[in-house]
């Protein structure tokens, strides 16, 4: 009977410990987490009326639809900090679009989630981070397209294609201003059809196109983010 109560012991000290220890106490912890102001004569460009973060421009239904094609099995949306050398490939992640930017993208921290009701931080990283996907696209056409037909922009592509959230429809009068620039590539629909993107995909793109995860940090002086979106 000793022995069995030893064992019952021994096994709450080894799974019951590492659980407290290593999910309990921080999310505990975590859940007290509140913004933090920012300090004008700490460097900080935003005086104290701001706060990091910044309020998120949170979209739900893009959220959920993410959520539901399963994006997070090949994109993260995470930025690790720099270790080991291995700085390069967060390169073209951050804000900073150029082929050799100044500065690494900055890793992305706990407070860079409030708002998100589901944190993606990502299963495999098969396609790139999306963390800062906001910034890379100067179109919304050019994103539809993406997630219409990888390959009509990169041929290379192994992302699939996402053509449920499209409807192709026979063109009516002058056609929709909306339909996706595919004249001429080997992705054109019929003729007399144009391809629309549903409400879905356009939830979806304004969720991708809102992703800047890169707000300054209060006390680090260097203010990576676009103008404030909203004071708190
Ligand atoms: C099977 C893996 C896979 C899945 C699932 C996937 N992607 Fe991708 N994605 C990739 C790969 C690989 C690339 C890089 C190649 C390219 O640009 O087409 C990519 C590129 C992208 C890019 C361009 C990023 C950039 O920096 O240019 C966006 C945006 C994107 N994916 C969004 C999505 C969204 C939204 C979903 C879900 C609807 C999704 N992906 C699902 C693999 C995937």
């Amino acid at each position: 009977m000793t022995d069995f109560r030893t064992f019952v012991l021994k096994l709450i000290a080894s799974f019951g410990l590492p659980w407290l220890l290593l999910i309990i106490v921080p999310a505990i912890s975590y859940q007290g987490t509140k913004p933090l102001a920012y300090d004008k004569d700490k460097g900080d460009e935003l005086d104290s009326s701001y706060y990091y973060p910044l309020t998120p421009v949170v979209n739900h239904q893009g959220e959920a639809i993410y959520a539901a094609e399963g994006c997070v099995q090949c994109h993260s949306q995470m930025i690790r900090p720099p270790s080991m050398a291995l700085d390069g490939w967060r390169k073209g992640w951050g804000q900073d679009q150029s082929s050799h930017p100044a500065e690494p993208a900055r890793a992305t921290q706990l407070r860079d989630y409030f708002g998100d009701k589901h944190s993606f931080l990502g299963v495999q990283r098969n396609g790139p981070d999306l963390a800062n996907v906001g910034y890379r696209f100067e179109t919304r056409t050019q994103v539809h397209l993406h997630l219409y037909e990888p390959r009509a922009l990169n041929e290379w592509s192994v992302m699939p294609s996402y053509r449920r959230l499209y409807d192709v429809r026979k063109i009516q009068g002058e056609g929709s201003a909306s339909a996706l620039p595919l004249a001429g590539t080997k992705y054109e629909p019929a003729a007399g059809y144009e391809v629309v993107p549903t409400q879905e995909a356009e939830q979806l793109v304004n969720y991708l196109l809102s992703l800047k995860k890169d707000y300054p940090i209060p006390g680090s002086s260097k203010a990576v983010a676009a103008a404030p979106a909203a004071k708190k």
